[in-house]
């Protein structure tokens, strides 16, 4: 067997378009839909998906404001900046792009920004709605990952989903948020005995741990759906942590790695913040 990919490429562009056209039509009603992302510190993997995130806010003509700030910036500095973003008026999303540096509390942070302005999804709030179904932004990588398996018809109801990884980012919400089409959901971390013995049970297996094509064919149950999360730089390559040429003639679907969930994620954040700018829409009648 040679599993299809999941092209999530090709699913973004098409969702992308259907963002635009919202975008248009909040646009003729005197709404811009406003994002502003906030970058502590020069690392340079953030670097990137920070000017990925603002190419992709321009194309669809949503606003976007970047504020870079020193690597030494104090809790209270980056603080204050939040606050003067949760009163602005022509900003819909806010992202603090993680990690930040250590002097800074991620936990402050995220329960700074105001939970109506949270397209990252990673307030306490928007967290808790997500734990009990209620509606509130959803984190984008789990958010694009359910897109992803929605636009490609993978049945989700009834499945034994396998999560390895429980990073607050992507593991945790996006089990929960399976959870919520009702599949079945276990969780591995890198303290699980007998990972492969449990991943081999998943129908379909998400992997989001950091290493280096660490999920092999033998991990894997025949016609199992693989979503990778993972983007690792090796010898100047992208490469996920599924290993992709091996688990592609065992898996029904796979994700590439580039082009797999990255293209999603940004997708989820431009969604959110169209969402968020539409309720602009709704105060203003
Ligand atoms: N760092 C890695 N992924 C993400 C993300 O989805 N959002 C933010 N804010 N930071 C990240």
């Amino acid at each position: 067997m040679t599993a299809k990919i999941l092209n999530g490429k090709e699913i973004a562009k098409s969702k992308r378009a259907d963002i635009k056209v919202k975008v248009d039509s909040l646009k003729k009603k005197g709404i811009i839909p406003g994002l502003a992302v906030i970058l502590v510190g020069e690392d340079s993997a953030s670097q990137t998906y920070v000017r990925s995130k603002q190419k992709a806010c321009q194309t669809a003509g949503i606003h976007s404001v970047l504020i870079e700030l020193p690597e030494s910036t104090s809790e209270q500095q980056l603080l204050t900046e939040i606050e003067r973003l949760n009163q602005d008026q022509s900003i819909d999303g806010i992202l603090v792009q993680l990690p930040l540096p250590t002097q800074i509390s991620e936990y402050a942070i995220l329960e700074k920004i105001t939970p109506h302005k949270d397209v990252d999804g990673f307030h306490p709030s928007n967290i808790g709605k997500l734990v009990i179904g209620e509606r509130g932004f959803i984190p984008c990588t789990p958010y694009g990952i359910l897109e992803m398996l929605r636009a490609s018809e993978v049945h989700i109801e009834g499945k034994h989903v396998v999560v390895v990884g429980r990073s607050n980012i992507v593991g945790k919400p996006v089990g929960q948020l399976l959870l919520n089409e009702h599949a079945t959901v276990t969780y591995c971390h890198s303290k699980t005995e007998n990972l492969e013995m449990i991943t081999s049970q998943a129908d379909i297996l998400i992997v989001a741990v950091g290493r280096a094509r660490f999920i092999k064919a033998t991990a894997v149950k025949k016609g199992a759906v693989v979503i990778d999360v993972g983007i690792n730089r090796v010898q100047e390559q992208l490469v996920g942590d599924v290993d992709f040429h091996e688990v592609k003639e065992v898996a029904s679907y796979i994700t590439p790695v580039p082009g797999g969930v990255g293209p999603m994620t940004i997708t989820m954040l431009l969604e959110n913040t169209v969402q968020s700018a539409s309720r602009r829409e709704l105060w203003s009648c």
